[in-house]
């Protein structure tokens, strides 16, 4: 049973085809016994022991005798299964019934292909042993138009030519130009504006600053009035006639010139303008002969002394001389008191 279960038909079959050449007189015997089987029994067990019988042993060769026979091609000659098929083929009936009475044999076939000399066989040939599929079948070429198609589509698409660059019309750059301009002539108005601003502002500072020095200056410096010269010149004395009360010198320098006896002396002199009670300015009376005080009524005489009215005493004297060119001068920065005794001073009167 072991034997039976190693040897397969394509075993057989394949050392038949080897052995067929040299042992052409020993297919009629196993046809006989085939056809019996196929009639009979069926056709795999009939034709794995065909082989023995018709190699008229009486002993049943191993699988390795079988293969090695078949390899030396001096084998027994074995059976072929197509030729004894053959008259099988005649009975087509016949050849029917054995395929329908033999499932086995596709399974068989199976066991056939995986056996050693098959995988020898297709290891030799190069190609791979038992079943294969329609992708691995020796004239199967895999499709390659569809990946190319899709490479063909994947390409990178063809470079794109350069544009031609276009030179730009005078109109173009004129366009330029005036929006440049306009933004030229946007950004120098506002500078100037904010320029203008600025110069503004800080015009406005230094002329602040410049006033607060001068402002400042004035504060450490002393003020310095504006007021006429105290020495005077008032004309030569001829022009003061005896007995005459000079007032248009008055409004002026706030004196009166008078040419009059004083204690038996022909005097020139000049009366300040003030009323020795509260400072008001008296007004000669030419027909009175006096100095009138109009506020509080003091009366002074043509040579200044008080006689009625609230004035405590006399009025004042400035220093008067005759100075280089012949004129009478006056100097308002010296006084003189008669209460003190002063009159009696050269520098209080001119002799007439
Ligand atoms: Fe001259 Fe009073 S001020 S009398």
């Amino acid at each position: 049973m072991a034997e039976k279960k190693k040897m397969s038909v394509a075993d057989i079959l394949a050392a038949a085809r080897a052995d067929k050449q040299s042992a052409p007189d020993a297919e009629k015997p196993a046809a006989k016994p085939e056809v019996a089987s196929a009639d009979s029994s069926p056709a795999e067990p009939s034709g794995v022991e065909a082989a023995p019988v018709s190699a008229g042993s009486s002993e049943r060769p191993s699988v390795s005798d079988i293969l090695a026979m078949a390899r030396s091609g001096k084998g027994k000659p074995v059976e072929e299964p197509k030729k004894s098929a053959a008259p099988a083929a005649k009975q087509p009936t016949a050849k029917k019934a054995v395929a329908a009475k033999q499932p086995v044999v596709s399974g068989a076939k199976k066991n056939v292909q995986r056996d050693t000399a098959s995988i020898l066989e297709a290891a030799r040939a190069g190609t791979k042993p038992g079943p294969v599929s329609k992708s691995e079948a020796p004239g199967f070429s895999k499709p390659t138009a569809k990946p190319a198609v899709k490479k063909a589509a994947k390409a990178p698409p063809p470079p794109v030519p350069p544009r031609p660059v276009r030179q730009k019309s005078e109109k173009a750059a004129k366009a330029g130009a005036a929006k440049t301009g306009a933004s030229e002539d946007r950004r120098g108005f506002l500078a100037y504006t904010v320029g203008s601003f600025m110069a503004v502002g800080f015009t406005a500072l230094s002329v602040t600053g410049g006033l607060f020095s001068m402002g400042l200056a004035r504060f450490f410096f002393p003020n310095v009035l504006a007021e006429p010269p105290s020495s005077f010149k008032v004309g030569s004395k001829e022009g003061f006639p005896s007995g005459v009360v000079e007032t248009k010198f008055v409004a002026q320098y706030g004196v009166w010139v008078v040419n009059a006896d004083f204690e038996g002396v022909q005097q020139i002199y000049a009366l300040k303008t003030v009323c020795t009670h509260l400072g008001c300015t008296p007004n000669w009376l030419e027909a009175e002969q006096k100095f009138k005080c109009p506020c509080h009524g003091s009366g002074f005489y043509k040579d200044g002394i008080n006689f009625e009215g609230p004035a405590p005493r006399p009025l004042e004297r400035y220093a008067i001389k005759i100075a280089d060119d012949g004129q009478l001068e006056i100097d308002k920065s010296k006084s003189f008191q008669e209460e003190l005794g002063q009159w009696n001073d050269p520098a209080s009167y001119v002799t007439a």
